[in-house]
């Protein structure tokens, strides 16, 4: 949700911002725009579109500068275009800003300013905010981190802000309050981003700005502070990433290389965990506060999006193993909704990113109301991770593809865990059925490999019906919520309309959406519940819909069924959903691919949602 590059040295800055705006393209792809200052010369470039549109049109520009900020947008206030395009210019031309997040009480400060004279060149609540900044400064003669810290004292909603001043040539001013800023520390030199990768090359010493921090960099000082105007000490933590994990690395798109990264992902996750042979899975996270964790009296597991999904399944599996209780909540409806925590209640916050401003909101909220915060999170620490009391990293590595698809399995890996951990702590679970557990999950990296090896066949069934209008995706059980993920999926990366449905409540409605034009995916592996989906399947077959199904290997009903259908491994019903979401992936991917789509970069999403 926008991203933000910085750069302060003797390098040439454009060039640093420039490819550090490619790698975040991520969060925000409809416009972007960099700010160079050169001596005292600022020079402002903006362009509605990606991100090589910009590159574009600055080609012959004069773009010298040994220090700059740079912006991709997700438009939250005013449409994408060259105008709302950040970064912005104060009214005396003297200051440039880029923002992420958003400021609430922007009207109230915008009035305020018209009504001393102020007018505006775009829609955004950015422009409001930099020009209060120059207004404070002018009316105070202060300096300018003194008008930016004034300022933020009057600012409600989030933000991550770098400012430069065509009067300090070498300086860049930032601030962070709810959306991520990485300071990267080189040799007399600094970069400056939303996440690592743009500063990956350059060093592996960062520092992660906290909220209500504040940071004052050179090429060669990089001072902290709070808004109280204190000295705080940056603490420089070392980046675990390589530059080799946010390349395609000759994969088409970052959604395929993420998929096909999953058997590496998931043993990742398992390692150093899991020990089939011992019969042990090792969580210090779990273990540590396994008190709290299996006397809860109630989880609440809170996520949006994909993580959401990856909390559903979690839910059954919980409450199987475990005998708990447990609530899975879209985060933006729990902080609103006047929500009861009791102390004994622990929540998972589950999110690849660990900055999903609802998600984290919502955390901040629970924790107030006394819950203990479990986070299952995928981006070392990110705000979720660092708020959490205990939590389990997902070890899938940085993903770039706006799809969450590595990040997913990684969840439901550590959710797994998570759930054998507690109940062979309270009891729930037979330890022969936990050493069968354990034996699948470890083979989940082999099998995950066996399905990808088979992903002609699936390129084969998206090319079938890659002009549908609408889909319907039906699972049962542990595969419901592989259903809602794939309907997701598909939404996010072909435009095609798709509806996900718990496969027996289809005859409650969506049933009369079924016709011969109407592609339905069964997620149908062998489980308990196998002859009722096969029951459904036949009923969409009476209707005449066409029958995709995920099945197991050694079915022989449901080929009879289907119009399509992709086997997997056999595996146990908990472990299943590992598995039958990468089919699922994989169909996206390729109808996303045979409509032309940019499936890293699907219309209107962002990665990262920074904004409520
Ligand atoms: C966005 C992304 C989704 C993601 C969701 C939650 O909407 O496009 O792919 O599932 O945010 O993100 P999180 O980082 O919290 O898992």
């Amino acid at each position: 949700m926008c991203g933000i590059v910085g750069y302060t040295g003797p390098k040439q800055a454009y060039p640093v911002i420039l490819k550090g705006l490619k790698r975040l393209e991520y969060r925000g792809y409809d416009s972007s725009g960099v700010a160079l200052l050169n001596n005292s010369s600022l020079n402002v470039y903006k362009k509605k579109g990606k991100v090589a549109e910009l590159e574009e049109f600055l080609i012959g520009k004069n773009v010298e500068a040994n220090i700059g900020i740079g912006h991709t947008r997700w438009a939250t206030h005013g449409e994408p275009s060259d105008r709302n395009a950040h970064p912005h210019t104060s009214a005396n031309g003297k200051l440039a800003m880029i923002h992420n997040g958003i400021i609430e009480n922007y009207a109230q400060i915008k009035t305020e300013l018209v009504k001393n004279g102020y007018s505006f060149t775009s829609d955004t609540d950015t422009e409001v905010l930099l020009n209060f900044i120059e207004y404070i400064q002018t009316n105070n003669s202060c300096s300018l981190e003194e008008a930016l810290r004034i300022a933020l004292k009057r600012v409600t909603g989030a933000y991550c802000i770098l400012l430069i001043e065509a009067a300090s040539p070498d300086t860049i001013i930032a601030a962070r309050k709810g959306s991520p800023l990485v300071i990267g520390i080189g040799k007399g030199e600094h970069f400056l981003a939303s996440d690592a990768s743009p500063i990956i090359e350059y060093t592996k010493e960062v520092v992660y700005v906290n909220d209500y921090e504040l940071a004052i960099v050179k090429p060669d000082e990089l001072i902290l502070k709070n808004l109280g105007n204190e000295t705080i000490t940056p603490y420089v933590t070392k980046l675990d990433m390589e530059l080799s994990a946010i390349e395609k690395g000759g994969y088409d798109h970052f959604m395929l290389k993420e998929i096909f990264e999953q058997p590496s992902t998931i043993y990742d996750c398992l390692r150093g965990r899991l020990d089939a042979a011992a019969g042990t899975i090792t969580m210090a996270g779990v273990q540590l506060n396994i008190e709290q964790l299996k006397n809860a009296n109630r989880i609440m597991i809170l996520a949006c999006g994909t993580s959401w999904h990856a909390g559903l399944v979690a839910e059954y599996i919980i409450e199987e193993l475990c005998r708990i209780p447990v609530e899975v909540e879209y985060a933006s409806e729990f902080r609103y909704r006047n929500p009861i925590v009791n102390p004994g209640d622990v929540i998972i916050a589950i999110s690849q990113s660990g900055e999903t401003a609802d998600t984290l909101v919502a955390l901040n909220k629970a924790k107030e109301d006394g819950a203990f915060i479990f986070g299952v999170v995928n981006a070392v620490g990110s705000s979720i991770a660092r708020i959490s009391h205990a939590g389990a990293y997902t070890h899938a590595g940085p993903e770039i593809g706006v799809a969450s698809t590595k990040a997913f399995t990684g969840q439901l890996a550590v959710l797994m865990m998570v759930a054998l951990k507690i109940a062979i702590e309270k009891g729930t679970i037979t330890q022969e059925r936990y050493t069968h557990l354990l034996n699948e999950l470890n083979d989940v990296p082999e099998k995950v490999d066996a399905i990808l090896k088979n992903s002609e066949e699936l390129k084969t069934i998206a090319e079938a019906y890659k002009d549908a209008s609408d889909f319907l995706f039906l699972g049962r059980g542990y595969n419901f919520p592989i259903a809602l993920e794939g309907a997701l999926k598909l939404k996010e990366i072909s435009y095609i309309h798709a509806e996900g449905y718990p496969a027996a409540e289809m005859k409650h409605g969506p049933i009369a959406l079924v016709d011969e034009n109407l592609p339905v995916v069964f997620v149908a592996t062998k489980d308990s519940y196998h002859e009722k989906i096969v029951s459904n399947m036949q009923e969409i077959k009476a209707r005449r819909g066409k029958i995709i199904s995920i099945i197991t290997d050694g079915d022989t009903i449901s080929p009879e069924l289907s119009n399509h259908y992709f086997s997997i491994p056999t595996a146990d019903e908990l472990i299943a959903p590992i598995l039958t979401v990468i089919p699922l992936q994989l169909l996206s991917y390729y109808t996303g691919v045979a409509k032309g789509i940019d499936v890293d970069k699907p219309r209107n999403l962002a990665k990262s949602v920074t904004v409520e």
